[in-house]
């Protein structure tokens, strides 16, 4: 155990409030809810903080598009992410919003010292606008012609024919995706941070603090610290979701000023709770040395603004500097990118619905070595080896020895067990330096060789013949079930940070709750056994097959990830997050009397309830003006929250054939737009002064 006591604040990246969370996010929530109950374990201090990133354009769109506030929204998604979450036991100490009170008191407090120390400088920037969504495109929002190679249908910054980089003015035909317009350049001021006046502190922090990783040390110096650092555009001008700028009305931080300040909001509202000091945290200490370690897992897309502008702002705001910055790679399935079309893109609650959660955890340690590489989920391989490593191996080990000591309990005094618990107590030592180190494979690796000696004495020591052979053996059948669970729950202590449902589940087996990392250095004696259940039943290929399935049947328009075709959280210093749109070819052409054989009216609705035993569907009773009324059942569930819906006008196919369906009579359609690459559903709504049973002409 290391002596002195370590006071360890924890976080991971903050996701975005305008996605789901897929199973590319759950390396690093899983990553890190290891690392911290490891943590726990040893009885640190640890507190593992994480919140919603709530602000920008792509939830600002969203939300306008869905016809709710943006506040509705993040209220909304904030519940779908706690739920993923807690479905895969993460733990968090707090769960917080960058759209809370204490994020703006911050944001403003650093704002303070970056413009104390002279910091900021305004420039008008040129910036391409949407003259009919009436906000300033991202570049990601704008799509356009190469102006290098003439590829068609490229982003605003790059060319992924030609790998090109432009700014979004420079393309040829632009087009906003948001509404189709041709954007207009328009000038704006907007305010920067001038980085450059930090390089020196940069170089120097990130090269000898021991925070990063001297091969990233490397990358940093040869890809931004080997030249002047450019000023960091930090505002956006209205219309904007998120902190207005105190003395600089019309402008918004950008969301990825407020973000990483979402960490000591997250920190200060946890104190607030539980009575911590906000200062114990963050405040620097004598020799410029932070009062607690402060450790950030995050994805290495965002390492720029993890080890360049996150230190920039704490050493302008004189609070403590990251004790490391833990970086991983994205993750791939099957060997290739995360794809709706080979129903791979898996979503957290899709996952949930066939599997167990502690059979991800447990696949994901075992391939996590504390680098940046990625790491491949193949599916096949998943099933094997939960199968062979934590059915067969540990589950195994309990299930054919527990019920001997059904009546008797563990023996009184531990056997002699050839020194099999004192060998396994031994490897404590390494298995907790790798857990420090995030090398959880290794500390996997060498769990499993403990686990396979354990195996092999049971199958030397054979007590189902002890058992056969009477009461003259039932002595040495205790002894020999006494230290194959005694070497059972030692593993259920080493898995504990990765397995906490499994660890719980072994402490009602036998000896209580595992709390301290201890218990695996003292075997246990003479105590009771509880009932053995079966605490892990074997993967089929059949459920992984089932949840593709689900996947792909879910995919768009339904699932809306972070960033197209990547399993993780991609967003780049110059992009707003946001998923681009892709056109939809346009149907064939239709006459006017095809047109006018569809009753499109105008109708409000005046109920709205989930189908409990439907994923798609809200049941909808809407008006169609005067007494007409009718029942829509609507595949928008997980869109629209139902409460948001009542009152709400909106357009009907009224003389759609009626369909009897498993939960009721669908009598109309209602009308949405989904697809072109959004994820989402959008109602239609008409103009206000509209009233229910207009037609639409
Ligand atoms: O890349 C992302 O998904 C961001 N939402 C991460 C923010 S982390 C932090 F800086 F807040
Ligand atoms: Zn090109």
């Amino acid at each position: 155990m290391p002596n002195a006591h370590r006071r360890i604040l924890v976080t991971s990246a903050l996701p975005y409030a305008n996605g789901h969370i897929h199973l590319g996010h759950l390396v690093e929530y899983i990553q890190t809810d290891i690392f911290v109950r490891f943590q726990k374990l040893r009885g640190q201090t640890c507190i593992y903080l994480c919140a919603d990133d709530t602000h920008g354009t792509a939830i600002m769109i969203r939300a306008r598009a869905e016809g709710r506030s943006e506040q509705e929204l993040i209220a909304a998604m904030r519940e779908a992410h706690l739920s993923d979450f807690a479905g895969f036991q993460i733990a968090f100490d707090h769960y917080g919003s960058t759209d809370s009170p204490a994020n703006r008191r911050l944001c403003g407090e650093i704002w303070s010292a970056l413009r104390r120390k002279g910091l900021v400088t305004a420039r008008d920037v040129r910036q391409l606008f949407d003259p009919v969504a009436g906000v300033f495109l991202a570049d990601r929002f704008v799509r356009g012609t190469c102006p290098k190679c003439a590829a068609a249908d490229q982003y605003g910054d790059s060319c992924e024919q030609c790998g090109a980089t432009y700014g979004p003015a420079d393309l040829v035909a632009p087009k906003s995706t948001l509404s189709g317009a041709t954007p207009e350049v328009r000038s704006a001021e907007h305010l920067f941070v001038t980085i450059e006046k930090l390089h020196e502190f940069l170089a120097e922090w990130t090269r000898s603090s021991g925070a990063i990783d001297p091969r990233i040390a490397n990358y940093l110096a040869g890809h931004f610290l080997c030249e002047p650092l450019r000023d960091w555009d930090i505002s956006r001008p209205a219309p904007y979701f998120g902190f207005e700028i105190p003395d600089a009305p019309g402008h918004y931080w950008y969301v990825w000023f407020d973000a990483p300040i979402g960490y000591l909001a997250a920190t200060s509202e946890w104190c607030e709770r539980s009575g911590g000091a906000f200062e114990s945290w963050w405040q620097r200490t004598e020799g410029n040395e932070a009062a607690a370690e402060i450790h950030h897992f995050i994805g290495k897309d965002i390492t720029y603004f993890h080890t360049l502008f996150w230190p920039a702002m704490l050493e302008a705001a004189g609070l403590a500097l990251p004790t490391k910055v833990r970086i991983h790679g994205f993750l791939t399935v099957n060997g290739q990118k995360m794809s709706k079309s080979r129903g791979t893109f898996l979503l957290a609650r899709t996952y949930l619905e066939h599997l167990d959660p502690g059979m991800l955890r447990y696949y994901y340690a075992a391939k996590l070595s504390g680098g940046i590489d990625d790491i491949d989920l193949n599916l096949e391989e998943f099933t094997a080896k939960v199968n062979a490593d934590l059915v067969g191996k540990v589950v195994n080990l309990a299930s054919r020895t527990a019920r001997w000591l059904d009546g008797t309990g563990l023996s009184p005094r531990y056997p002699d067990d050839g020194g099999l618990f004192a060998a396994a107590a031994a490897d404590g030592t390494e298995i907790a330096a790798a857990y420090e180190d995030c090398d959880f494979a290794r500390a996997m690796r060498t769990i499993m060789l403990a686990a396979d000696r354990a195996n092999a004495y049971v199958d030397a020591e054979q007590p189902w013949k002890l058992a056969k052979a009477g009461p003259d053996a039932a002595g040495r059948l205790q002894d020999v079930a006494t230290v194959a669970i005694n070497l059972f729950r030692q593993l259920a202590v080493y898995l504990a940070p990765v397995l906490p449902r499994f660890a719980e589940q072994v402490g009602d087996l036998v000896g209580g709750p595992i709390r301290s990392w201890e218990e695996s250095q003292r075997p246990l004696e003479a105590l009771g056994i509880g009932r053995f259940t079966p605490l892990m039943q074997r993967v089929e290929a059949a459920q992984v097959e089932a949840m593709l399935a689900q996947s792909l049947a879910e995919a768009a328009p339904q699932t809306v990830p972070l960033s197209p075709g990547t399993a993780s959280m991609t967003t780049q210093p110059t992009a707003d997050s946001a998923e681009p749109l892709a056109a939809e070819p346009l149907a064939d052409t239709c006459t006017i009397d095809d047109f006018t054989k569809v009753d499109l009216r105008v109708a409000r609705i005046l109920a709205a309830e989930e189908v409990p035993e439907a994923k798609k569907l809200l049941k909808l009773t809407i008006s169609l003006g005067g007494d007409v009324t009718r029942t829509v059942f609507a595949g928008i569930k997980g869109f629209h929250e139902p409460s948001s819906l009542v009152g709400r006008l909106v357009v009907v196919v009224a003389n759609l054939a009626p369909r009897q369906m498993k939960f009721g009579l669908s009598e109309g359609m209602v009308v949405a737009a989904s697809g072109a690459g959004a994820g989402g559903v959008y109602l239609l709504s008409p103009d206000s002064g509209a009233l229910p049973g207009m037609r639409l002409r």
